[in-house]
């Protein structure tokens, strides 16, 4: 081996690190920051990028790496590769799907809990010394016990999600582009319901959709003005599935009354208006940040790459179509 250049974009566990270096020319970013500049410089003849969300693959990336054959994402989104561009190319694109969904069902539980019972808050009230007293209502904020939680994609999470919910008794109902086999809908006791409906009834709603066209700004204020004032909204997905100026003036109008936000437009920015607000729970895109699964994602991003460079068929790849004709 050796001629194989295999380039890593950022910082990775070690056992997926040991899972390359047997298969190429390891070429490794440990920082957390990579310039667009640098990654073209520094990728320069490679054959594999193994490659983080904050990395964009567009058509220059790839027209700049002629000789690319795979890059592999370490995520089971991949909004931030040109994938057509990709296929065009016949480069193989790879996500690490799977590994992640209970980690990330059970945060988007976090986030349901900590925005609706106010634990963020609550803890910087203590520690600021504001805790002088016992108050009836302090802090008081909503129950979950029994409300009714809408989820927007049954996929994976959204299961994930729904499981856990049946232990907070809640009454549960989901839409999705395909209506879920009726056996799944009973073993998670989940109801099918439009999007009017959904958003009309829920006490919660929880996104779990994949970023494409149809689901930009999948919320936005027709959607807001359609839901309970009492309402709060988790966003555990893409933060460009909320329009987030759209958000901004719901929770400034008192639309809905709080929000529990992993992901958001333009991360890592976020607004001031969101940033200020006591309502909101706000978190840096790190949902399936567990120890255990982080490092199985990387490992499995690392295992794609090195079946390409073994003229196999990774078990995750993104655009199958690169395998046709
Ligand atoms: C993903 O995998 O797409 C998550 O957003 C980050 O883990």
């Amino acid at each position: 081996m050796g001629q194989i250049k295999i380039f890593v974009t950022r910082p990775l566990p070690e056992q997926a690190l040991a899972v390359l270096r047997d298969h190429g020319d390891l070429s490794y970013n440990p920082e957390p920051d990579l310039s667009r500049d640098d990654l073209l410089t520094r990728a320069k003849g490679a054959a594999a990028l193994v490659t983080i969300l904050d990395d964009r693959v567009d058509e220059p990336v790839l027209a700049a790496l002629p000789g690319l054959k795979v890059v592999s994402n370490v995520a089971v989104g991949f909004d931030n590769i040109d994938v057509g561009a990709a296929t065009a190319r016949r480069v193989i694109v790879t996500n690490t799907p799977g590994v992640l969904d209970d980690t990330t069902a059970d945060f988007t539980f976090a986030l349901i809990l900590a925005t609706a019972r106010r634990v963020v808050e609550a803890d910087g009230f203590l520690r600021s010394g504001q805790w002088t007293r016992w108050e009836l209502l302090s802090m008081a904020g909503m129950d979950i016990h029994s409300k009714t939680l809408g989820i927007v994609g049954l996929g994976r999470i959204g299961r994930g999600v729904a499981r856990r919910a049946k232990g907070f008794a809640m009454r549960l109902v989901y839409m999705d582009v395909a209506r879920a086999p009726e056996s799944v809908e009973q073993e998670l006791g989940v109801h099918h319901v439009s999007k009017e409906i959904l958003l009309r009834e829920s006490d919660f709603v929880t996104l779990h959709v994949p970023l494409g066209p149809a689901t930009r700004h999948y919320i936005s204020d027709g959607e807001f003005a359609q839901m309970k004032s009492s309402a709060i909204l988790i966003n555990a997905s893409r933060g460009p599935v909320v329009d987030q100026e759209a958000l901004i003036r719901a929770l400034d109008g008192q639309r809905i009354w709080g929000a529990g936000l992993d992901v958001f437009e333009g991360e890592p920015k976020v607004p001031v208006e969101l940033v200020h607000r006591k309502n909101v729970v706000l978190t840096p895109h790190m949902a399936s940040s567990s120890i255990a699964t982080r490092t199985r994602m990387a490992v499995i991003a690392a295992e794609n790459v090195v079946a390409v460079l073994r003229r196999e068929r990774p078990n995750h790849v993104v655009n199958p179509a690169v395998f046709e004709g």
